[in-house]
């Protein structure tokens, strides 16, 4: 199997929401789909373990907030890198309660779906929920943004290798040691006769 013919799928992210007692969460999903219209119901993946599946096992509701393609890595970082059972996610960001009184996000959202769960598989790795739509919104006139988008445009690139300065050259067959900071394309090692390409650089 290749697995890289999954990143040919398309799909959008929303933030899910939910509440039991006094606990409200949400986590990023990009697993939400409409799988009917009559009744119109929504499917959502969530992973085992995480704190917002278990909470809308309890409570059979949760709220989706369809990310737009303004939102920022900040959204991203609090909501889907770090979990509710850590923090209070909703700690000082806007947010509106649907009538379920689940908390959905006031900016970065072009639509909102409230839902109650009316069945549930447990698939091994992640819970299915099928959640009926009692509620719907549009929210703002910005176009969604895609999980592909989220990976090309608003993760942050990795940060480049620290540059730390190269002050000679190593060689891996023998150990002898080049002095300077370009070793020529055409040196050959004065002890072992390896090329170039079998240095490795020290820095300082
Ligand atoms: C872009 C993105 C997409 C994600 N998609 C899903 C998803 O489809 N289902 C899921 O359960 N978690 C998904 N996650 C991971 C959860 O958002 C993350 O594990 C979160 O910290 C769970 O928090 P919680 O323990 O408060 O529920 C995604 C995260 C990101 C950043």
């Amino acid at each position: 199997m290749d697995n890289k013919a999954f990143f040919d799928l398309v799909y959008g992210v929303c933030m899910l929401s939910t509440k039991y007692e006094d606990k409200i969460n949400g986590c990023i999903i990009n697993t939400c789909v409409q799988v009917a219209n009559e009744p119109a119901r929504l499917a959502i993946s969530c992973i085992n373990g995480n704190l917002t599946p278990e909470l809308i096992k309890k409570s059979g509701i949760f709220t989706l907030s369809v990310l737009d393609s303004t939102v920022t890595f900040d959204v991203f970082k609090r909501f889907g890198l770090q979990s509710g059972r850590d923090v209070d996610k909703f700690e000082g960001i806007d947010h509106l309660l649907d009538e379920q009184g689940l908390p959905y996000l006031a900016e970065h959202a072009d639509a909102m779906f409230s839902c109650k769960v009316v069945s549930s598989q447990d698939l091994g790795s992640h819970t299915l929920f099928i959640g009926e739509v009692l509620d719907a919104k549009v929210l703002s006139p910005e176009p969604p943004v895609t999980y592909g988008e989220y990976h090309s445009r608003i993760k942050p690139k990795p940060q480049t290798v620290e540059q730390k300065k190269i002050k000679g050259w190593k060689c891996s067959i023998c150990g002898y040691e080049y002095e300077g900071e370009t070793l020529p394309e055409d040196f050959m090692c004065p002890w072992c006769s390896h090329p170039a390409s079998d240095f490795e650089p020290i820095y300082e």
